[in-house]
């Protein structure tokens, strides 16, 4: 078969890489390089569903050879860059690893282009709405403000809204890249941040066109339940398989949109097709819609067939009030279009569940850490 583009994608086993190269063994050379990070691939394996025709590479983007021998050997035409260290609670105690594995392992990658003279026609990079922090808010005046990060002591009194500058509680405003500052308020969010930064600033410099997505909160099957420090959603779902109430922090008005894994890899397929003369690209994606984490754990435990979710006065020091994207510039760069409603990819994600996903590990440990 005459391949159209080599395609390396970092973190290619992981649970969007793995989608991402199902969906485009079909006209490209794909390679996947990954070093199986026991946190995710509890086994140490290649996933099942890695597809056949993808290059598998062991690697670890820390180690410079790993970069040098996989540029050298494949001469991408395009790197899909997702390898990456995602605990946003653990970051906050692993640091180092979260800066080592997100920063460094993208420095490294750029050294070994420099180092090889081998230019890529487009680098995409998978960034995180978790860059926003808590966002940009407007008061009922309509001012706009950028909401500071809920300290303990606000949250342990139940005040779950960021307080605005005249006092009062204010409504959330989309993410958008082009109108609001990022602000990250935990470790990994200042990680994803410094990866678009060094990005930026290497791909200016050598002429290569960049493309930096943000995802919005992505779920659906594949996703490892076995990994405690995953999505907020693979929580509630292994609780509602337990036949358990889901449990509902912050009173359950927690503001997310929850974009289906299928159409994150449309749009990073669309991303990376797009013609260089687009340069430079940065646009926010999700669902089109955002719902309360109460809306999303309802329809959810109705898809389980479990009781009804239970709120709590729980929190998660970190996490942020409210985050949903303005998809609108990413429709105009990328005709993006999501497909997938959050019913049916429930319904997805739940039978994936159910076919064996090993469900281990402590559940409350994932209720402490995970997003
Ligand atoms: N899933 C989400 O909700 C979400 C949201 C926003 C952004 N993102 C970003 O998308 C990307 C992919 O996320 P995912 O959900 O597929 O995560 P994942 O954990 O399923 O996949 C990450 C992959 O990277 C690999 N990896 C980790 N450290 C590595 C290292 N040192 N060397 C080589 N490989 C390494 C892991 O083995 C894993 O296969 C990440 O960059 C993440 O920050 C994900």
């Amino acid at each position: 078969m005459t391949h159209v583009k080599t395609v390396l994608i970092s973190g290619g086993a992981g649970f969007i890489g793995t989608r991402l190269a199902r969906r485009l063994v079909g006209g490209h050379r794909v390679v996947l390089l990954d070093n199986l990070h026991p946190q995710v691939h509890k086994n140490g394996a290649w996933p099942t569903d890695s597809p056949a025709e993808a290059e598998q590479r062991f690697g670890d983007v820390t180690e410079a050879d790993a970069w040098n021998s996989a540029i050298a050997d494949y001469r991408p035409n395009i790197i899909v860059h997702l390898a990456a260290e995602t605990g946003t609670g653990q970051s906050l105690t692993e640091s180092h690893r979260h800066a080592s594995v997100n920063v460094t392992g993208t420095a490294r990658m750029l050294d070994a282009l420099s180092h090889s003279g081998h230019r890529p026609e487009a680098i995409v990079l998978a960034s995180s709405r978790a860059v926003y922090g808590e966002g940009q808010w407007k008061t009922v005046q309509g001012d706009l403000y950028y909401a500071t990060s809920r300290g303990e002591q606000q949250l342990a009194e139940g005040k779950w809204e960021p307080i605005g500058p005249d006092g009062e509680e204010g409504q959330a405003v989309a993410h958008s890249a082009a109108s609001v500052e990022p602000r990250p308020t935990n470790v990994y969010a200042a990680t994803k941040l410094a990866q678009e930064h060094l990005l930026s600033s290497w791909c200016t410099s050598m002429n290569v066109p960049l493309r930096i997505l943000r995802l919005q909160n992505v779920y659906g099957a594949g996703q490892a339940l076995e990994n405690s420090y995953t999505g907020v959603l693979t929580y509630f779902a292994r609780q509602a398989m337990a036949g358990e109430p889901i449990n509902v922090y912050e009173g359950g008005d927690i503001v997310r949109d929850f974009v289906h894994v299928d159409d994150v890899v449309s749009a990073l397929s669309a991303a990376l097709a797009l013609p260089a003369e687009y340069g430079f690209g940065l646009v926010d994606i999700g669902s089109g819609s955002a719902g309360t984490l109460l809306e999303y754990a309802t329809i959810l435990a109705e898809v389980a067939g479990s009781p009804a979710p239970e709120t709590s006065e729980r929190f998660r020091l970190g996490d942020v009030r409210a985050a949903f994207a303005d998809i609108a510039p990413a429709r105009a760069l990328l005709g993006y279009e999501p497909q997938v409603s959050f019913q049916d990819g429930v319904v997805g994600l739940l039978e994936w569940a159910r076919q064996g996903a090993g469900v281990s590990g402590d559940p409350l440990h994932a209720l402490v850490q995970s997003e």
